[in-house]
């Protein structure tokens, strides 16, 4: 596919296969991802890559964090993102300037466009996600994520035999004021 046709199939899909993810091909992709503009070459990212077992285990701790009455409900709610055989979370370090967290925001997003890109291109399927669990304290200390960091997004990733059906946009020129 060429880069065209790969931002247009790009959609969010959250029906997988059981397939197995190849982690080093995954690993592989996010070593290219990360050439996405960053400012100052903070490169202002880090990635926990859940698959497996590993997945189970982190699954159940963050449940557990919860009396014993909300376990299900946190369970279904965690499972909708957790189901896909691999999520990796997007860690991205505070700055303590605002305006350079905005910077370091926008550079996540286009690294994560271009990881998703080359996953479409290798006929794996994702999600971006940003559930409102990934701010609370649970799910901060279950992930170890540090006080000067920032959860940017879960991303669900497998193999999936839905057929890709772009959502349709409104054009561009729609949306743009020209001076000549
Ligand atoms: C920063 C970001 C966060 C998102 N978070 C969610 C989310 O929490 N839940 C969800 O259903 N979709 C989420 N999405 C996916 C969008 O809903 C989806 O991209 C949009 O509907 C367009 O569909 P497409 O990805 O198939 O083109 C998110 C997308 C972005 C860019």
């Amino acid at each position: 596919m060429n880069l065209k046709n790969l931002i247009i199939n790009r959609v969010s899909n959250l029906k997988f296969t059981n397939q197995t993810v190849d982690l080093e091909h995954i690993m592989d992709l996010l070593d290219v991802a990360i050439y996405a503009p960053n400012h100052k070459m903070r490169e202002p990212w880090r990635f926990v890559i859940f698959q497996g077992e590993g997945k189970e285990t982190f699954v159940k701790r963050y449940v557990n964090t919860f009396e014993e009455s909300l376990k299900n409900d946190q369970y279904l709610t965690v499972n909708k993102v957790f189901s896909a055989p691999v999520v990796i979370a997007v860690v991205m370090p505070k700055t303590g300037q605002i305006r350079d967290d905005l910077e370091d925001l926008q550079a996540n997003a286009a690294m994560i466009q271009n990881f998703l890109l080359l996953l479409t291109e290798s006929g794996l399927s994702s999600f971006w996600k940003t559930p409102q669990y990934i701010e609370s304290v649970a799910f901060r200390s279950t992930l170890q994520v540090g006080e000067q960091e920032i959860v940017v997004g879960l991303l669900m990733i497998g193999y999936s035999e839905m057929k890709i059906q772009p959502k349709p946009r409104k054009s561009a020129r729609s949306k743009t004021t020209i001076y000549t």
